[in-house]
């Protein structure tokens, strides 16, 4: 019903904007909800997850008014967020599910949390240990959504040595935190994205990061008011991987991104596409809210393989589906491993790239941990294919670019569920002459 397909296109070319970051955004929503004062959120982005993150928030008793691409928050504080009966509906978005999670801690009444099929098989274990020991009660099935939490004023200070890099979790600890009478330590072994922190820092919370050696050592003290600021938001990096993946397996193309998110923490897909080869420039880089943003060139590029390990991995996350299919076009082999967690993300993204390189023709070797994958410049697909996107959004995305060197229709089930991060992507690519169209 909702299928759609890519296929050749000659060449892509422009200036473009992608919807601001989708982490940033759903942070701000979060932390500005609890700050007291007004926040102003400038480029937000209204995806689907975004969208049901408002709504929740809007049940918990927050008024968030949604301007074109801005927001307006007003805070209630800490602690002071309204009961409801309603179950929060948290839609496809594993993101919003942990903060708010993380948020309700501090909450002395029960909620419910519901989401989407997919958001439904999510294993949510490794936030639900914490957040019982800082005394928070939960009750769930197999540690999964439906979850009930109940939380408390004042949750227990914990240390927490981060066995697996996740983002989602340093993050709901930290808002769990906010009320703990006392210093909560977060061990961060692989550094993770740092938005929830820079931001913290922004609206005054007590954070202080240390580094020691590799590990990112975060404490902070719960029981300080925050104070809402306004934010810009920029570019989302993840979204501007995709458009440019497409224009570097595209002939003759050349697109400018402008106004992306360039933090640190983010770019590791920028990195390894300049060791594969790819013509790719950022320029005119400034800071915006304590962010640092560039606009982004990519230009058509003939890549060659990369092998990339757990750290690599963990770095760029929600870019593997994108990397495994500019790794089919790469000359010789490429790899990752060492990305358990991407069994638990939208879809198990190891199984669902095996299956969609597999059945483009793509020589692929499925590890616990990783792939292992051929690549060929001129990746040769003689008929339609049809790719089961598992309502991902990154897999389906990153297949409609890989149909843009192809001469055969790639044809995914699901066009709907891009719409969670990235809702004017098919507009974006058609606009910049990508042969995009339904499928009836
Ligand atoms: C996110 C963190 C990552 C990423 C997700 C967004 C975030 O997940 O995959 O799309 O906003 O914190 P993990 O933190 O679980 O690795």
């Amino acid at each position: 019903m909702n299928q759609f397909y890519s296929k050749h296109s000659n060449s892509l070319n422009g200036v473009v904007e992608v919807p601001g970051d989708k982490s940033i955004s759903q942070r701000i929503l979060i932390l500005g909800s609890l700050a007291i004062g007004t926040t102003k959120i400038k480029g937000i982005s209204y995806s689907e997850d975004a969208n049901n993150l408002i709504k929740n928030l809007k049940l918990l008793g927050v008024k968030i008014i949604k301007q074109k691409t801005s927001a307006i928050v007003r805070g209630v504080g800490i602690g002071g967020l309204s009961p409801t009966t309603k179950k929060l509906y948290m839609g496809n978005s594993g993101t919003a599910t942990r903060l708010m999670l993380g948020a309700l801690c501090n909450q002395d009444f029960e909620v419910k949390f519901v989401g989407d099929k997919s958001l439904s098989n999510r294993n949510m274990y490794e936030l639900i240990k914490p957040l019982r020991q800082m005394g928070v009660k939960i009750n769930c099935k197999n540690n999964k959504l439906p979850i009930t939490i109940k939380g408390f004023n004042e949750t227990i200070p914990i240390i927490y040595d981060q066995k697996i890099p996740s983002a989602q979790i340093k993050s709901a600890i930290l808002i769990a935190s906010l009320n703990s009478p006392g210093l909560t330590t977060i061990i961060e072994n692989t550094p993770t994205r740092n938005h929830t922190e820079i931001l913290l820092r922004k609206i005054g919370a007590k954070i202080q990061i240390k580094r020691f050696k590799k590990k990112k050592i975060i404490k902070i003290t719960g029981q300080k008011e925050l104070k809402a600021k306004n934010i810009s938001i920029a570019g989302d990096p993840s979204a501007a991987s995709i458009i440019g993946s497409a224009v570097l397996i595209t002939p003759e193309s050349e697109i400018k991104i402008m106004k992306v998110n360039i933090n640190k923490t983010r770019t590791t897909f920028f990195n390894i596409l300049k060791k594969m080869n790819a013509k790719i420039n950022i320029s005119n880089k400034k800071r915006i809210s304590n962010e640092q943003v560039g606009d982004i060139t990519f230009k058509s590029s003939n890549l060659k393989g990369v092998h990339l390990g757990k750290e690599t991995v963990a770095n760029m996350i929600d870019e593997i589906p994108i990397f495994s299919v500019l790794a089919a076009f790469a000359k010789g082999n490429s790899s990752f491993s060492g990305g358990n967690e991407l069994r638990n993300k939208e879809s198990d993204r190891i199984k669902s790239l095996y299956e969609g390189l597999t059945t483009c023709k793509i020589k692929v070797k499925k590890k616990n941990d990783g792939l292992q994958i051929t690549g060929n410049k001129k990746v040769n697909i003689t008929r339609d294919v049809k790719i089961k996107t598992y309502c991902d959004h990154r897999i389906a995305m990153a297949f409609l670019v890989m149909g843009l060197a192809s001469k055969k229709k790639i044809i995914i089930d699901n066009v709907n569920c891009i719409k969670t991060s990235f809702p004017n992507f098919v507009t974006i690519m058609k606009d910049i002459g990508a042969n995009f169209s339904k499928k009836n």
